[in-house]
């Protein structure tokens, strides 16, 4: 059964580790993540952005997808099925559609708004024990070819936003989705220390886990981080282990083409990669 990810984030935060969202893209995906946290007896997160939601044929298809694939695999550490940087409509659309949990991105918004937006969903996830991400300082990321800088939140801010009674709060210290920059300035542990200030025992959230130095990832966890969004990695691991297969032919012996067997080592690399992260992060054994 699907659980918010409240008490796994507050455990995380009082045991000094973080428990990771892997994003997930089809059924090969999610079943590496889920049998990984399995074997490694670690919570997970699902993370779903709303591209990917549409990618899979809705919420429905994919709620239905995951909790098949629990009760098929036998699942039973705690998994919860999260959707990534959502709107105001797509968080409304994945509480109707069964999701455990919710992130509202309202950090484009000016910061009345995003407390506005932010409140009504409050109180939606608190009625029906949904666990609720908000965000304050967008992350940065790549578009169109651009790398946009990180914004770094206002801890003041991050304080309004978290008193509204979030699960856990996602704030912008200089993190961007993707690949960083040659000239990245690094976290902003800076920001990041007055936040943890403000915002008391709050699980903080670090989206862009992909290519963050081991130190700094750790650093982060001493300083409140409980959740950390890895998505671009798992990615690319997929890729260069398709593209391994290929290049070797071996797509073209045998039934080499049949997709189960052309998606197995892409599927097998995510698992590596998810345990890779599981063990920086510190949440293998603590289901
Ligand atoms: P990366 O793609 O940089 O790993 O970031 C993932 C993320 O933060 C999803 O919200």
């Amino acid at each position: 059964m699907l659980v918010s990810a409240k008490e796994m984030l507050e455990k995380a935060r009082e045991g000094k580790y973080a428990v990771g969202q892997f994003n997930i893209n089809n059924l090969e995906w999610t079943k590496a993540i889920l049998l990984t946290a399995q074997e490694n007896n670690s919570p997970v997160i699902l993370g779903v952005s709303e591209g990917a939601g549409k990618y899979m044929c809705g919420y429905k298809t994919i709620v239905g997808m995951v909790n098949g694939m629990l009760e098929e695999l036998g699942i039973t550490v705690p998994v919860a099925l999260h959707l990534d940087h959502g709107s105001f409509e797509g968080a409304k659309a994945c509480i109707n559609a069964g999701f455990s949990s919710i992130m509202f991105d309202g950090s484009h918004y000016p910061i009345e708004d995003n407390i506005r937006m932010t409140t009504e969903l409050v109180n939606t996830c608190n009625v029906l024990g949904l666990s609720l991400e908000a965000e304050v300082g967008s992350i940065g990321g790549e578009e169109d070819g651009v790398v946009g800088a990180g914004e770094c939140a206002d801890p003041k801010e991050c304080k309004m936003i978290a008193d509204l009674g979030v699960t856990m709060l996602a704030a912008g210290i200089g993190n961007i989705h993707g690949k960083y920059p040659e000239n990245w300035a690094g976290l902003s542990f800076e920001t990041l220390e007055a936040v943890n200030k403000e915002v008391g025992d709050m699980p903080l959230v670090l989206h862009g886990g992909t290519g963050i130095p081991d130190d700094m990832v750790k650093k982060a966890i001493s300083l409140g981080v409980a959740k950390i969004n890895v998505n671009t990695e798992c990615q690319l691991s997929f890729q260069e282990a398709t593209r391994e297969y290929i290049e070797a032919g071996k797509d073209l012996q045998g039934k080499g083409f049949d997709p189960r067997k052309l998606l197995a080592p892409g599927f097998e690399a995510i698992k590596a990669k998810v345990k890779e992260k599981m063990e920086l992060f510190g949440s293998i054994n603590k289901a």
